[in-house]
């Protein structure tokens, strides 16, 4: 009864197929639960609801569960050469899919000392996937909502970012996956995407209650966090109560643009006649921004024009360490160069002046850059600041000039999503 047990969980959604694991653990002697870090488990799938200390308070408190130690990486080989158990127990569902290499390693790892594995018939009926599936459908609030940018950044190597600028566009977010089950980790309320989306131009005319209202419909039928681009913040006494207002909304972050006077989209450059701000004042209105925000989880996102008004790699540099200074909580360096270059340029700068600040990117221009390969220069989130409306737009035109040219739908129909499909694509439309 002395052996030593080692049970990996992630102990999110806890539910009575972990019970049991632990249970069946439990028998065959002390239980050591790895609990993996948010980190381990963002690598390869979402990032847990509760944070590794709520999930450790829970387990802790789970009957047979003698210790709870942190596992940091899907791989189980550093905790079990460290802790030599004689029994890893886990449930049987792990034979196929993405944990499959994993198995595989524990079953080596644990023959070099005589321990062996012995894995649990899954429980049926109910499961995490189920689960969580359950609880999208409930909603979040503005707190959870607000604290996951941070996490994300803390747990991803890349945090996915992409537009919406309306529910539909938000859902299609929060729900789509690509092959190897990548999701989005959040949304963009994009100025020039909401502004056109409207009819109107990208010159800070849609006011903040309107942008707001969108974001509400937005995040009534979403769970995913939200970056608010806030252009150039309008004058720091009004930033300091739009601050206020998205962070009671239960937006994780706002980025503000270092330019004055009326704003222009950035990708026109010096195709019009754009201000950049002072150093002075720019910091200033961080500062006010900074001093205006309640939570600690709120975050404040300095964006530097250098490149597009083409001042130069050090007015964008001297620009980054100031803002820093000034209590930016992280800088997006903007770009409407074909290359990536100036962006890698930049990054490489800024990270060997500071380690830890969030970098953000938005590479509309420069498309051909992976999120990948731009983690790997020390980008913390990109963001597809326009995608979803650029998608949509040329869909309805051409549907809508096709009717016109052949004076009935038929034409148009292989372009349109069927009427079976629409009626289905919203829970309860049924
Ligand atoms: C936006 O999406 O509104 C942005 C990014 O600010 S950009 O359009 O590239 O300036
Ligand atoms: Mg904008």
């Amino acid at each position: 009864m002395n052996k030593k047990i080692y049970v990996g969980m992630s102990a999110d959604l806890v539910h009575p197929g972990h019970i049991n694991i632990l249970k069946e653990a439990a028998k065959l002697g002390k239980v050591t639960v790895g609990l993996l870090t948010d980190k381990a488990i963002a690598s390869y799938k979402r990032l847990p609801y509760m944070t590794y200390e709520q999930r450790k308070d829970v387990l802790e408190n789970i009957k047979g569960v003698v210790e709870v130690i942190a596992q940091e990486t899907l791989d189980y080989r550093p905790n079990l050469e460290a802790l030599k158990p004689d029994i890893v127990v886990h449930g049987d569902d792990w034979k196929e899919g993405v944990q499959f290499k994993t198995r595989q390693q524990v079953i080596d790892t644990l023959s070099q000392w005589g321990g062996k594995l012995v894995e649990i018939k899954y429980t049926e009926g109910i499961s995490s996937t189920q689960l969580n599936n359950s609880l999208k459908e409930i909603g979040t609030t503005p707190d959870i909502r607000r604290s996951r940018l941070r996490r994300l950044v803390e747990s991803k190597n890349i945090v996915r970012i992409m537009e919406s600028h309306n529910a539909l566009s938000g859902l299609i977010i929060e729900t789509i996956k690509g092959d190897t089950d990548v999701e989005y980790d959040g949304m963009w309320s994009s100025s020039l995407t909401d502004s056109t989306s409207k009819g109107k131009p990208d010159i800070e005319t849609v006011d903040v209650s309107t942008r707001i209202t969108t974001i509400n419909e937005i995040f009534e039928v979403t769970t995913k966090p939200m970056i608010y681009d806030a252009d150039t913040g309008g004058i720091p006494e009004h930033f300091a109560f739009t601050v206020r207002t998205l962070e009671r909304t239960g937006i994780s972050a706002v980025i503000i643009e270092d330019k004055t006077g009326l704003k222009k989209n950035s990708l026109f450059g010096n195709d019009v006649a754009q201000i950049q701000d002072t150093i002075e004042n720019f910091c200033q209105k961080i500062q006010i921004g900074k001093n205006a925000q309640i939570t600690d989880d709120f975050m404040i996102i300095a964006r530097i024009e250098s490149l597009i008004l083409e001042k130069g790699m050090d007015d964008a540099v001297t620009r980054a360490k100031a803002y820093i200074k000034s209590g930016a909580d992280g800088i997006m360096i903007h770009s409407r160069q074909k290359s990536p270059d100036e962006i890698l340029e930049f990054c490489k700068i800024l990270r060997k002046h500071n380690e830890n600040i969030t970098i953000i990117v938005v590479p509309t221009s420069f498309n051909q850059i992976t999120a990948k390969e731009l983690s790997e220069s020390g980008v913390n989130i990109v963001i597809y600041a326009n995608h979803m409306l650029r998608a949509a737009y040329p869909g309805m035109m051409n549907v809508a000039k096709s009717i016109l040219d052949n004076d009935r739908s038929l034409e148009a129909e292989k372009d349109l999503l069927s009427i079976k499909k629409i009626l289905d694509l919203i829970p309860g439309t049924r």
